[in-house]
């Protein structure tokens, strides 16, 4: 393959009509050596999507302090949950305060450019105020966008190795994590520190742990997909991510992370690596439309050398609820690792959501 994406310019649905019949149509499924966090799909049409995530959780329960911010490039009509306009590229930025108050806010971009460098990127979403960059040890989102009422600073430290869904940052991985959702995680863990001014006078700052991925699809958002399980967060020195999913034919598929001292000890797809469940209250599985959303989750994940942890996630607030089918949350963490006949206890903080699109 010689494709080499070096630089992309998204530009409006109106232009992207007239100009997607000379684009190259493609999708990526497969890495190559470079371009993990790199633009995966072109063109961006009624059907496909392709955007990048990053968040921050506070470390300490007692603060309920959470940023995510998504740089969107869909139309709705890809992705239903977004608020409908004819914009495809949006710059959504939510955040919980302490006491685990809500605020979020969109601003609209006339375009976007995101530019690859080996396996980073930059990302302008012109002139909505919102951009991020790779620095030498991470990544660093600046926001100026007063009239969407936020600026400021998210800065991502990076303590763990990147990954995709069935294994590590190198050529000739899969990366559908269920059918046609791509999916590839630059940033595991990091040590994070959000800095901004709310509504131009409240300062909203903390420091906790950073995340960055991106997902993409060939396909509108819900076709294949009937629930999904994601999250990810730090347990003591383990940072993990996880994900189970399953498809309308009722196919079950995983993904599991987890790494220490930035080594990974488990990058796996394999039936088995691991499980999420939903437990306490609403703890129907699989979860359905009408079924409320749980109390909590238990993940089984296998670490590798390190054996096996056990992890119960209790919800301590809902961070965004687009009921019925979506909800993210931010929870604690108590888990227990087995090796042999020793057992180690360790607790921590997530960030993570589930999706249920069928009844
Ligand atoms: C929660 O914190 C925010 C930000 O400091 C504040 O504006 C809000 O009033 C608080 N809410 C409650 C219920 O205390
Ligand atoms: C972004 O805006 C600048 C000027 O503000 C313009 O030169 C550039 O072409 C725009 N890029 C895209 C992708 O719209
Ligand atoms: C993409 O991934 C982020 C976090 O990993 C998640 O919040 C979002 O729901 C995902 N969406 C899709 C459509 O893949
Ligand atoms: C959008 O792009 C996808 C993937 O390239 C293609 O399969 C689909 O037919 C396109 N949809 C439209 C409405 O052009
Ligand atoms: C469980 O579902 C019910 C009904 O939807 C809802 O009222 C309740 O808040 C849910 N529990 C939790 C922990 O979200
Ligand atoms: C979460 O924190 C609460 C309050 O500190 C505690 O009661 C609960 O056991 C914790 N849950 C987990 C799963 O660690």
């Amino acid at each position: 393959m010689t494709r080499r994406i070096i630089l992309l310019g998204i530009f409006c649905q109106a232009f992207f009509a007239s100009a997607s019949r000379h684009v190259e149509h493609y999708t990526v499924f497969e890495s190559l050596a470079s371009g993990l966090d790199g633009p995966k799909v072109q063109p961006i049409n009624a059907t496909t999507f392709d955007w990048w995530y990053f968040d921050v959780v506070s470390t300490n329960p007692a603060d309920l302090s959470t940023a995510v911010v998504t740089f969107f490039s869909t139309p709705p009509s890809a992705f239903p949950f977004l608020t409908p306009s004819n914009d495809i590229t949006v710059a959504v930025l939510w955040i919980s305060y302490p006491n685990g108050s809500l605020w979020s806010t969109a601003s609209y971009a006339d375009g976007a450019t995101v530019k690859v460098d080996g396996d980073y990127t930059s990302g302008i979403w012109n002139n909505s105020g919102f951009s991020w960059a790779s620095t030498e040890s991470g990544y660093l989102i600046e926001i100026d966008a007063p009239d969407a009422g936020v600026t400021g600073t998210i800065s991502f430290k990076t303590v763990a190795p990147p990954h995709y869904p069935c294994g590590p940052a190198e050529a000739g991985q899969n990366l559908e994590l269920g059918p046609h959702i791509g999916w590839a995680n630059a940033i595991s863990d990091a040590d994070s520190t959000v800095d901004l001014h709310i509504d131009g006078n409240t300062r909203f700052a903390f420091k906790g742990t950073g995340y960055h991925d991106k997902n993409w699809s060939d396909v509108t958002f819900g076709t294949h997909i009937a629930s999904w399980y994601w999250g990810r967060g730090r347990l003591g020195p383990y940072s993990l991510v996880w994900w189970d999913v399953l498809s309308r034919t009722g196919a079950e598929t995983f993904s599991a992370y987890a790494a220490k001292d930035n080594k990974i000890l488990a990058a796996s797809c394999a039936p088995g690596s691991i499980k999420v469940r939903p437990i306490g209250q609403n703890s129907t599985y699989p979860p359905v439309l009408s079924t409320g959303n749980p109390s909590g989750y238990r993940v089984e994940l296998d670490l590798g050398p390190d054996g096996k942890l056990e992890l119960d996630l209790t919800v301590l607030a809902p961070l965004i609820a687009l009921n019925p089918e979506y909800a993210r949350f931010v929870g604690n963490m108590s888990g227990s690792i087995t090796c042999g006949k020793h057992t180690e206890k360790l607790t921590g903080m997530a960030l993570f959501e589930q999706f249920k699109l069928t009844e």
